[in-house]
């Protein structure tokens, strides 16, 4: 299949519900792996500009349906971003869309 652009990781390298951290071009980034989507996001909360996580590639709540912030407990859908309770309810995470192809992860062309 013809496609383009940056190789993030496997799939299988992600565990389901899982979530991993990443650095690449400079800019932190995290990805969450639902099923057989992946979704990922600059690391950054929108409530005060911080990393997400306390515990490395540990982005996701206990129930690892949610996207949880350490710092003060946002919650936010993996799907949109959208945070949906906490101290930045309606605000959302800034989405980088990727694809998968032959089970790799790959960021889009417009990184
Ligand atoms: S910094 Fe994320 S909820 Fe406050």
């Amino acid at each position: 299949m013809n496609h383009t652009g940056l190789l993030l990781c496997r799939l299988d390298e992600l565990a389901d519900p899982g979530s991993r951290g990443f650095e690449l071009a400079g800019r932190q980034l995290f990805a969450v792996r639902q099923g057989q989507q992946v979704f990922v996001y600059v690391n950054r909360c929108p409530h005060r500009g911080v990393p997400l996580e306390w515990v490395p590639d540990q982005f996701l709540d206990a129930s690892g349906r949610l996207i949880q912030c350490a710092s003060h407990g946002a919650l936010f859908i993996p799907e949109s971003g959208e945070c949906i309770a906490g101290p930045c309810e309606g605000a959302a995470l800034t989405a980088l869309p990727c694809h998968i192809v032959d089970g790799q992860v790959w960021l889009d062309d417009n990184f």
